[in-house]
């Protein structure tokens, strides 16, 4: 398999998922309570497709990207990649799944160990989930770095952290993500935390290794414009449940939704990159 191609591409299927956590009751006689985090939720997204998944903040975003990637199970309905039935999946077929789909997060500073250099950071999933030796995984540290702009490797490497920028760390992150040669990547708010000034870049970064990899993305943002530079397709979320879904830019110029509406509305700024 070239390295620089995605893994197993599959349809990631959801059927019928709901998740519901149980809370404490603010009626003292009800000891907890159920909350629908999320609510009869179906969608595909189809091999090298990328859609993107919106919505105000506890509208369950997270809730079901984090059981896409297997960190959680629905309460009910199913998750299917290909044949894998990731709403079942235990310890072992968890591990091998994450070969196929990874997880990008909003916060670069959290998802790197302060005290692992980027190469030891990136040689780790390069020798645990593909089996590569020493020699090949610092081979592969090398493309994975000038893949997403890195470059030259041998700077980037040795470094820590603490020695990056939020921007550059965002990349690690990406390059982590990529190094299992996934289908899919799920990326949780992956800018939003970036200076502004960074975030076109490393959207354009993850546009790019889509197409140029042909795996499939997740993109999870609250940001409906920059959705736009990202994917193809868009699911709009509102309190657990999918409430409109389409083809992302028509969806964003012609709204039939109230709630897309409420969120195009209430956008400050538009996305200098999306225009
Ligand atoms: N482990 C949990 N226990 C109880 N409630 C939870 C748990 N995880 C999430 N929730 C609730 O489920 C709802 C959806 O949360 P989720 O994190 O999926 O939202 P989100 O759309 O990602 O929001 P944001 O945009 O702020 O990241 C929220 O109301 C949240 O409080
Ligand atoms: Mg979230």
């Amino acid at each position: 398999m070239a390295s620089d191609s995605a893994g197993s591409v599959q349809p990631c299927v959801l059927e019928h998922v709901t998740k519901k956590f149980k809370v404490r009751s603010r009626d003292r006689r009800e000891r907890r309570t159920e909350f629908v985090a999320v609510d009869d939720v179906s969608f595909t997204i189809e091999p090298g497709a990328a859609v993107a998944l919106v919505g105000a903040s506890g509208s369950g975003k997270s809730t079901i990207a984090t059981m896409i990637t297997g960190a959680q199970r629905p309460t009910s309905g199913s998750i299917n990649y290909g044949e894998i039935a990731v709403h079942s999946l235990r310890s072992g077929g968890l591990r091998r799944y994450h070969q196929d789909v990874q997880m990008v997060f909003q916060d670069p500073y959290g998802a790197l160990n302060p005290l692992h250099t980027v190469a030891y950071t990136l040689q780790r999933p390069c020798r645990n989930l593909l089996g590569l030796s020493a020699h090949e995984a610092d081979k592969r540290v090398q493309e994975l770095l000038e893949q997403v702009g890195l470059a030259p490797a041998t700077q980037f490497a040795p470094k820590l952290p603490h020695q990056l920028s939020g921007g550059q760390r965002q990349r690690v992150v990406i390059a982590r993500a990529l190094a299992s040669n996934p289908g899919l990547i799920v990326a949780d708010e992956p800018v939003s935390m970036l200076d502004v000034s960074l975030r076109a870049g490393v959207l354009r970064l993850l546009a790019e290794l889509r197409e140029s990899r042909g795996l499939s993305l997740l993109y999870i943002t609250h940001d409906l414009l920059s959705a736009r530079v990202v994917t193809d397709q868009i699911l709009v979320l509102n309190k657990g449940r999918v409430v409109e879904s389409g083809v992302t830019k028509d969806v964003l110029q012609n709204p039939t939704d109230e709630y897309t509406v409420q969120l195009l509305n209430a956008i400050p700024h538009p996305f200098a990159a999306a225009s």
